[in-house]
Formats: C-alpha cells, structure tokens, sequence
C-alpha cells in the first residue's frame, strides 16, 4: 500500500508526463507547419510515449489500490525561434523531468516503499535514453546549421521513428 505522500506525488508526475505528451504535440504541429513532416512524425512519436508513460503511472496506482486525482495540465509553448531551439527546449524539459523521477526514487527510498522503488527504475533507464535521443539531435542540428539539404536529410531520417505502445490501452 502506498502512503497518501507516494499516491499525490505520482498523481503529480501523471500531470507531468501528461503536459510533456501536450508539450510534444505543440511541437510537431509547429514542425508541420514548417513542412518538416518528418521533425512532426518523431514528436508525434514521442507525444504519444510520453501518454503512455503517464497510464503506466495510472496503471500503478490502480494497481496499488490507491485514489487517482487528476491536476490540471498547463498550456505548453507553441513556437520555437528554430528546430534547434526546439530541441533544446525538449532536452530541458525532459532534464526537469529526470529531476521529478529521481526526487519520486528518493521518496521511495524514505518510506522504504520497495515497490515503488523497483517500478522507478524503468523511468530512470527511460530518461537516460529520451536525454541520449535529444541530445543526438541536437548535435546533428548544431552541426546542420541554416543547410538546408542537411536539414531535409534529417527530416527524412526522423520520418522513420515508429511509435510502439508500451502497455495495452486502458
Ligand atoms: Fe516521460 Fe519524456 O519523459
């Protein structure tokens, strides 16, 4: 059973995964507006991830027998001066969101709540990975600069990113 402590701080990192999926849309509608649909394929990927992390939480918490109060979700951003400045935003967000999950393991470790602690740890290698992709982007683009043959290559190259559900819809 997870403490009142636990079962608020999850519902609140629900929130957080949900405004990163909110987060992501603004931005691949931003990328198709510039016609860079494959920039908007891999944020819709990405968008959809970011729901599935959060019905992971859910799932948990159902799980656990524990009450689900949904937070509001705020506006995200809708413009970027750059695809790179986009991505930059994204590496930052996904940085505050590293800090959310290891400061949930640190709770965790507080209560002695080993469940929960065992369940972080897909989180932890996740966010290792969604730092890691960005990161590459941001390379790449930085590297890119205002070419727009390099930017039309890595447009292509984000076109291939496939979305795979995580866990079966709920
Ligand atoms: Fe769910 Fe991008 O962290």
């Amino acid at each position: 059973m997870l403490s009142k402590k636990m079962e608020t701080a999850i519902c609140k990192q629900i929130q957080e995964e949900l405004f990163s999926s909110y987060l992501y849309l603004s931005m691949s509608a931003y990328f198709s507006n510039m016609g860079l649909d494959g920039f908007a394929n891999w944020m819709s990927v990405q968008e959809k991830e970011e729901r599935d992390h959060a019905m992971k939480f859910y799932n948990y918490l159902l799980s656990q027998g524990a009450e689900i109060k949904l937070f509001q979700i705020n506006e995200p951003d809708h413009k970027w001066k750059s695809p790179l400045d986009a991505f930059k935003a994204t590496l930052k967000h996904e940085q505050h969101i590293t800090k959310c999950i290891n400061g949930l393991v640190d709770l965790a470790e507080k209560e002695k709540d080993r469940a929960t602690f065992n369940f972080l740890q897909w989180y932890i290698d996740e966010q290792v990975e969604e730092e890691e992709n960005d990161r590459n982007i941001i390379d790449k683009l930085t590297l890119i600069k205002e070419n727009s043959n390099g930017l039309f290559m890595l447009d292509k190259d984000l076109a291939q990113r496939v979305y795979t559900p995580l866990i079966p819809a709920v």
